[in-house]
Order: C-alpha cells, then sequence, then structure tokens
C-alpha cells in the first residue's frame, strides 16, 4: 500500500506552467467557429470547473516586452457561456488558469485593489438587468479567497450596480446606482414618466456609511442624451425607466474630486468633491474644451472607462458604437491632455485593436507599470497590450471574434484587468487518480513553484518517503 503525499516547495523562480490545453496560434478554425463560440476546457481535478481556451493572435518574441503585471483577470460573459467565474489566468504565453471563484457566479469586474496596506481581489457581484445594469454587492476577497468585505448601497430604493467598484486612497468606495425615479417627460409625449437616475456614492470601507452622494439628474437633463425616450428604454415605468445617463465609471482624485463617465451623453464630468457642482464636461452635447487636435480629442461616443493618468492626462476607452448605432469607425483607446486653465484639449495618443474592433458595449483601458497600455474590448472577445507608443504587442482572443460588422461577440468581459497578486488559498490541493496518472491542482495558489510525488510504505506511519515523480506538466490550475 501506498499513500500519497504532497511535496511542495516555495521557490522564487519563475516556473515552467503549462496549462492543461495549450493555447491556439492565429487558428482560423477558432475564429471560425470550429470549436465553438467560446472554446473552453475542463478539468480533470475539478469537472466543474471551465475556462477559456484562447486564441493568441500576437505573441511578443519575450514576455519581458510585456508589463511585470503577470496576471490577467477575466469574467467571461455570454448567453452561451457555461458556469460563469471570475478567474486569473497567467499573463504568458501558455495562459495557464490560476483561480476559478465558481461560487461567485456573475460577478464582474475582477480587479486587484490596495485597502489598508493588503491586496483585495473586488468585484462586484448580483443580477445583470437585460437594460445594462446590475443590481447587487460588492465584495473584497483576502489572500485566502475568503471574503473580507461586503458592501451596499447606502439608502437607495434598488442594490448596487456593476458599472464601479474603485477604491480610493482614503479607504473609501466609490460605487453606481441605477435608480429609477418619476420624472416630467410630457415633451416627449409620456404622461407618468420614469428616468434612470445614474448615481454614484463613496461609502467607508469599515462602516459602509455613505460620505458622498451625487447624482446624474441634478447636473444634466434629457437634452444632454444621445438617446431619448423609447429608443431603447420607455420610460414607461420604474422597470424600464428612460437611462439618458448611463454612468458607468467614478474616480476620485488628490483634489478630492470626482471624474464620472456618462456613456449616454458622450461626455465625461469633473465633480467638485464637497459641493457636489460641476467643475467641466469634456465631450458631449455641453463639452467646455477647445479640441486641439481637430475635433478628435473631444468626438469620443458612448465610451467607457475614464481615468486620470496625472494631473492633466486621462485615459479612455472610446467604443464609437452601441448596439443599436455606430457613431465611429473603430473602438479607440485615447490618452487625451487637458489644460483646465486655457480649457483646451488635445488628442496625445491613440491604441487601435489589430482587428479593426468596434465594440458595442464595455471596454476597459489600463495603463501599466512599465508604460505599457492594456485593453479589454467589452463586448468583443479580445485583449490587447500595447507599447507606449500604439504597437500591439500581445492579442489573444477569448471566444470567436466575429468580423467588423458584429460588435458584440458570443463571449464578452465588461473590463480586462492586469494585475499581482499573491493567493494562498486557505483550502487542501485536489488530486484525482485517472488513467494510471495522478492529477493535482490548487485553486487560486500562486506560490508553488512545482511539486513531486513521494511514497511511504505504511499509510498510518508517515515518516519516511521514497521520491515517485515529479509533474509532467507543471502547476497552474490542474492537471
Ligand atoms: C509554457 O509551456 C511550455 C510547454 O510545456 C513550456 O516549455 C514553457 O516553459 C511554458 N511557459 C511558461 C512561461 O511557463
Ligand atoms: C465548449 O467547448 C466544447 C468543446 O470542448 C465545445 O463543444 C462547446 O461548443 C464550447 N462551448 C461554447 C459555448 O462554445
Ligand atoms: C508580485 O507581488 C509579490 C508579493 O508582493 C512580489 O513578491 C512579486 O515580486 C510581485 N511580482 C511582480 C512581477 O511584481
Ligand atoms: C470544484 O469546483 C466547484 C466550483 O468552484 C467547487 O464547489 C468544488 O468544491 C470543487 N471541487 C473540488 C474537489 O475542489
Ligand atoms: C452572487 O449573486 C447571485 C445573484 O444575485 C447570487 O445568486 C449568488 O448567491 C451570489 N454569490 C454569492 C457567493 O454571494
Ligand atoms: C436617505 O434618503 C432620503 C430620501 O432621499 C433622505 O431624505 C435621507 O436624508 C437619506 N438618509 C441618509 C442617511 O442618507
Ligand atoms: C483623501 O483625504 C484627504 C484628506 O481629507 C483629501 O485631501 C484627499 O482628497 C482624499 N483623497 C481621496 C482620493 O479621496
Ligand atoms: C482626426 O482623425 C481622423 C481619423 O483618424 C483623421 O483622418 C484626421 O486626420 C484627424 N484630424 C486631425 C485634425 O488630426
Ligand atoms: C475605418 O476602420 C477601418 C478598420 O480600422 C479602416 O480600414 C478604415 O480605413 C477606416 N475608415 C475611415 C474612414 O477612417
Ligand atoms: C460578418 O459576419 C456576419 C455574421 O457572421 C455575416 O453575416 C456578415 O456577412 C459578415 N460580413 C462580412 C463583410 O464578412
Ligand atoms: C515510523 O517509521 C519509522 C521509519 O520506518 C520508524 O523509525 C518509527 O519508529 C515508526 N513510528 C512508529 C510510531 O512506529
Ligand atoms: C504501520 O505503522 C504503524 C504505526 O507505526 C504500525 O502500527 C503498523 O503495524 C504499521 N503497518 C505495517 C504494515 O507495517
Amino acid at each position: 500500500m501506498f499513500s500519497f503525499t504532497l511535496f511542495s516547495a516555495i521557490v522564487a523562480l519563475i516556473h515552467p506552467a503549462l496549462a492543461d490545453l495549450a493555447p491556439y496560434r492565429s487558428s482560423s478554425e477558432f475564429e471560425s467557429g470550429a470549436y465553438g463560440v467560446y472554446p473552453n476546457q475542463t478539468y480533470t481535478t475539478n469537472i466543474s470547473i471551465v475556462a477559456p481556451l484562447f486564441n493568441v493572435k500576437i505573441q511578443p518574441s519575450t514576455f519581458t516586452d510585456l508589463s511585470s503585471e503577470p496576471y490577467v483577470l477575466l469574467c467571461v460573459r455570454g448567453a452561451q457561456v457555461p458556469d460563469l467565474a471570475p478567474q486569473i489566468v497567467q499573463a504568458d504565453e501558455n495562459l495557464t488558469l490560476v483561480w476559478s471563484g465558481n461560487e461567485w457566479g456573475g460577478a464582474y469586474p475582477l480587479r486587484v485593489q490596495e485597502y489598508d496596506g493588503e491586496s483585495y481581489l473586488t468585484f462586484w457581484n448580483g443580477t445583470s438587468e437585460t437594460l445594462g445594469y446590475g443590481r447587487g454587492f460588492y465584495y473584497m476577497l483576502n489572500a485566502s479567497y475568503d471574503m473580507a468585505y461586503k458592501l451596499s448601497a447606502v439608502n437607495a430604493t434598488v442594490e448596487g450596480d456593476f458599472h464601479e467598484f474603485q477604491l480610493t486612497d482614503n479607504g473609501t468606495a466609490l460605487i453606481t446606482i441605477y435608480e429609477p425615479m418619476p420624472y416630467d417627460m410630457q415633451a416627449y409625449g409620456i404622461a407618468n414618466g420614469y428616468l434612470m437616475d445614474g448615481v454614484f456614492q463613496e461609502i467607508d470601507i469599515e462602516t459602509n456609511d455613505l460620505l458622498f452622494e451625487w447624482k446624474a439628474s441634478s447636473a444634466f437633463g434629457i437634452n444632454d442624451s444621445f438617446v431619448d425616450p423609447g429608443e431603447i428604454t420607455s420610460g414607461l415605468d420604474a422597470n424600464n425607466a428612460f437611462d439618458f445617463y448611463h454612468i458607468n465609471s467614478v474616480e476620485k482624485d488628490d483634489n478630492g474630486n470626482y471624474l464620472v463617465s456618462g456613456r449616454h451623453t458622450h461626455s465625461i464630468s469633473y465633480i467638485d468633491g464637497r459641493t457636489g457642482e460641476t467643475i467641466w464636461i469634456l465631450g458631449g452635447k455641453r463639452n467646455q474644451f477647445e479640441d486641439l487636435s481637430g475635433g478628435n480629442a473631444t468626438n469620443f461616443s458612448w465610451q467607457h472607462d475614464p481615468r486620470w493618468l496625472s494631473p492633466s492626462t486621462i485615459s479612455l476607452y472610446d467604443n464609437g458604437a452601441t448596439d443599436w448605432t455606430s457613431t465611429g469607425n473603430v473602438t479607440r483607446g485615447m490618452i487625451i491632455q487637458l489644460d483646465t486653465t486655457a480649457m483646451t484639449a488635445t488628442l496625445v495618443a491613440v491604441y487601435l485593436s489589430p482587428d479593426g474592433i468596434l465594440s458595442a458595449s464595455q471596454g476597459s483601458m489600463q495603463l501599466l507599470s512599465n508604460g505599457n497600455v492594456f485593453m479589454g474590448y467589452g463586448s468583443k472577445s479580445a485583449f490587447t497590450e500595447y507599447a507606449p507608443g500604439g504597437e500591439p504587442l500581445w492579442d489573444v482572443e477569448f471566444g470567436v471574434l466575429g468580423n467588423r460588422t458584429v460588435k458584440t461577440s458570443g463571449a464578452m468581459n465588461y473590463r480586462t484587468y492586469k494585475a499581482n497578486w499573491t493567493g494562498r488559498p486557505d483550502t487542501d490541493p485536489t488530486f484525482t487518480y485517472s488513467n494510471s496518472s495522478l492529477y493535482m491542482s490548487w485553486n487560486g495558489a500562486t506560490d508553488i513553484a512545482t511539486w513531486a510525488l513521494m511514497s511511504s510504505p505504511n499509510s498510518t506511519n508517515l515518516t519516511s518517503f521514497e521520491y515517485v515523480s515529479s509533474p509532467q506538466n507543471n502547476i497552474g490550475m490542474a492537471y
């Protein structure tokens, strides 16, 4: 009788990891849908975990060209995507699954954020409504993947929305709420109209107390929208309230003010953190900036994810489209320089998908620690890392992309982030014996460099061991 035991070593070297199934490389079969709209794989040690099988279109000759953030964070969604789960994969040639949080179902977006000197995995989880907002709560998992905090919208008639869960440096969190309210829409022939307000709140992480609240209806009106009542949302009742603003990001800066994005107004507002007054508006019908780039710095539309890069530059994911209309020719990552004294805007960099993607919804743009840019194409199943000058270095698909006229793929990801993460699960590794092989995985363990199989002649006296074998394939998720 042999008993097997795990011998794990924590080694500082980057280990050779191999996914169960290696990614495809520029596979035309993948792109044609021969493997399904969401090519996927399951694992011997846990068949209930389903992860993407990627198609790598552009790969750097060496991954040291890429940023030092070693993981990609995904929450692939879509009507045909089975078993939704926030997932972490290695940002290297093998894209090995590292963690799958299946108990978190439809959670997104997955990020690593800092609070009180610790790193947390953060996300919203709840019910995603077909009209493009969510009702749910905000979660922070610690390094052991245990829930450390669960936050909720404060004093609202509905639960919190998925579009934003941004932590500040001051121990607070920014969240969004899609809250219906009665609104006068008689000008549109609607007697008892309902507006879907775009609300954000700043809440204290420790106490969940409300510190600040802003409502789009205090600053914007129906006339500011590029959508009319009845076009997408009828405005006739609270369940179909007119989504005139569509809040989709909030960030607070060191001045204590907020940068807010309203997709349906094609505008970004800078909101005073004490008074809630609008300091300025970039883009949209009430744009206040002179465009020094011949219109190209302020003509973004249906945008996502504006972020301050410096006190005078912002990054932005410019969709240029929705599912019902296209105003741009191609989705752009943008870096815009703002002079808020002269009130000028200049487009200083553009990042374009090597696939010419025009994405109808969702999407993200992240400036990485080495100056590279990482874009997740939202409703289109791809992410791309760019050199600072715009050259695509790594281009990966996690589903059938479809041609340029297809603005929404079968597999989507709201925002795609790269991050560093240290996971030390308090669960045990999992073993499965199958076909004369022993398969092992340890969901979420990032410190494990390798493992070895040892045997003991006596299963109740585990003091003497002999080496049996090392893995054919090394640690990642499951073999
Ligand atoms: C990827 O897998 C291959 C094949 O097993 C292996 O040689 C290589 O070292 C792996 N790369 C990384 C970065 O782990
Ligand atoms: C998942 O992968 C299997 C093959 O492994 C494939 O038959 C199926 O179509 C895929 N699912 C989707 C939604 O593409
Ligand atoms: C990731 O974080 C760990 C723990 O802080 C650190 O040891 C490691 O060097 C980091 N990796 C990179 C690539 O920055
Ligand atoms: C397999 O994954 C499911 C979903 O995450 C989990 O509930 C279950 O405990 C896992 N099983 C094992 C043996 O780890
Ligand atoms: C995530 O949200 C869904 C939908 O509200 C819910 O069914 C599920 O229980 C939540 N998961 C956890 C772990 O709270
Ligand atoms: C809760 O909302 C009501 C109605 O908007 C408001 O009057 C009240 O001041 C709010 N309370 C808190 C604690 O924010
Ligand atoms: C943090 O708090 C300080 C002091 O109240 C304030 O000046 C600063 O704007 C705050 N920063 C953020 C990001 O909340
Ligand atoms: C604006 O962008 C378009 C499309 O990329 C380009 O053709 C045009 O030259 C740009 N205009 C200016 C003034 O840069
Ligand atoms: C529209 O985008 C496509 C793909 O990026 C490009 O080939 C074409 O030249 C663009 N057309 C215009 C008018 O910018
Ligand atoms: C793009 O893909 C769609 C859906 O597969 C197809 O109907 C359409 O003909 C394609 N268009 C082009 C130009 O290939
Ligand atoms: C367990 O096995 C070791 C090595 O064979 C032996 O020295 C030791 O006495 C054994 N322990 C017990 C409790 O039998
Ligand atoms: C295994 O070790 C236990 C504890 O030392 C001992 O009681 C038992 O007899 C051993 N069994 C065999 C088969 O050697």
